[in-house]
């Protein structure tokens, strides 16, 4: 069978931290194109690409209709706001997307894109959410599946340290780019997780972040699966630490959300210790950064080479995480956080 032919389009950290040193392992696709406005980011990729083993000479292309003929699927590693034409672009020029989160900086966005994607029903639309081939966050969703922790009654998620990742432009940090800040960046994993262990049925109880204006560095939210209370504590700035505890009617787990996790823990409420440590990985999860992304983009190949093969993130869980960070900043849930050194201003001038 012949091999995918893949560009990538956004040539800065995440192509170049996350698929360009998988690309050269991955089977079933080759590397034909790199797209970014700015060519030094493409040859930046490339020079990535080669680092990793990489031996195939993509075109380097300032926008994607220059190497239209060279690639049949793209992955999509833009800033948020570009998330959503570019993508229905490609889809409607029959490619095969796998594109970075969040699917869009709109519900109504999002909802188009859906739409796009159903009238071209020969290409895949697929989301990037590697945090599910994470082998901690595979063994919770099992261990919720199997009814190992009883009910689970309350979900506790916690993950803050100053900020860290390196965007080569103002992607994360200017809103025209970005969207939003904490939330839209982290929180897209956060809550794809969330819906991926406990389900749809969702109810939004209460947000609230720091933004005046700007992206938000702080989110706090409430929210309840079914039966179960969630809380989510998400920060840019402060060392929280990663952790995610899971509370059932009869254990605990406990694990980091940071790959790798760390030490993960299950207890019973008896206080029988079940597990302590790393957790194996179980297929398709996996235990090593670069296997993660390769295992994404083989799964993303084969579902667009082959009917029936579905994507480890169908374009329809892009929406509902979407959906919900819409609804943190802007609907009746949302509240300013409190911020007494803004909110409260001494009158002695100080
Ligand atoms: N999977 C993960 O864990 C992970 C990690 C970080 C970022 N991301 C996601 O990856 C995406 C990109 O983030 P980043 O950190 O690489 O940002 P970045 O600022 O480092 O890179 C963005 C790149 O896109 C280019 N670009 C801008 N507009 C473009 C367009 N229309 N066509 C082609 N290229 C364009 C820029 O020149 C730049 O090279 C975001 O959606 C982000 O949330 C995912």
């Amino acid at each position: 069978m012949t091999s995918l032919r893949l560009a990538v389009i956004g040539c800065g950290a995440a192509a170049r931290a996350c698929h360009l040193p998988a690309l050269p392992h991955v089977p079933g696709a080759r590397l034909t194109a790199l797209v970014d406005p700015d060519l030094g980011h493409a040859e930046d990729a490339l020079a990535v690409y080669r680092e990793h083993g990489g031996t195939e000479s993509p075109r380097l292309a300032a926008t994607w209709h220059e190497a239209r003929d060279m690639f049949d699927a793209a992955v999509v590693a833009v800033p948020h706001t570009a998330h959503a034409r570019l993508t229905a672009d490609l889809l409607e020029n029959g490619k095969h997307v796998l594109l970075e989160k969040p699917m869009t900086t709109t519900p109504a966005d999002a909802e188009r894109l859906l739409k796009t994607a159903a009238d071209h029903p020969d290409t895949l639309l697929a989301m990037a959410h590697p945090r599910r081939l994470f082998p901690a966050y595979a063994w919770v969703r099992r261990l919720i599946r199997s009814g190992a922790l009883g009910t689970v009654r309350r979900v506790r998620w916690t993950e803050g340290h100053p900020y860290s990742w390196e965007p080569v432009t103002w992607s994360m940090f200017d809103r025209r780019l970005a969207s939003g800040g904490v939330l839209t960046d982290t929180g897209s994993h956060v809550f794809d997780t969330l819906f991926w262990w406990l389900g749809d049925d969702m109810t939004l109880l209460d947000h609230q972040d720091d933004s005046l204006g700007g992206v938000e560095s702080e989110g706090r939210t409430w929210l309840r699966f079914g039966g179960v209370d969630v809380i989510v504590e998400l920060s840019r700035l402060r060392p929280l630490g990663t952790a995610c505890v899971i509370t059932g009617s009869e254990a605990e787990v406990r694990i980091g959300t940071d790959f790798p996790a760390g030490e993960c823990t299950l207890t019973t409420h008896a206080g029988e210790e079940l597990h302590r440590g790393d957790v194996d990985a179980v297929a398709p999860a996996q235990n090593e950064w670069e296997a993660l992304f390769v295992e994404q983009l083989a799964n993303f190949a084969e579902a667009g080479r082959t009917p029936g093969v579905a994507p480890y993130s169908p374009a329809e869980d892009g929406k509902r995480v979407v959906d919900l960070i819409d609804a943190c900043y802007h609907g009746p849930a949302r509240r300013a956080m409190p911020q007494p050194w803004t909110t409260h201003r001494t009158t002695s001038g100080a």
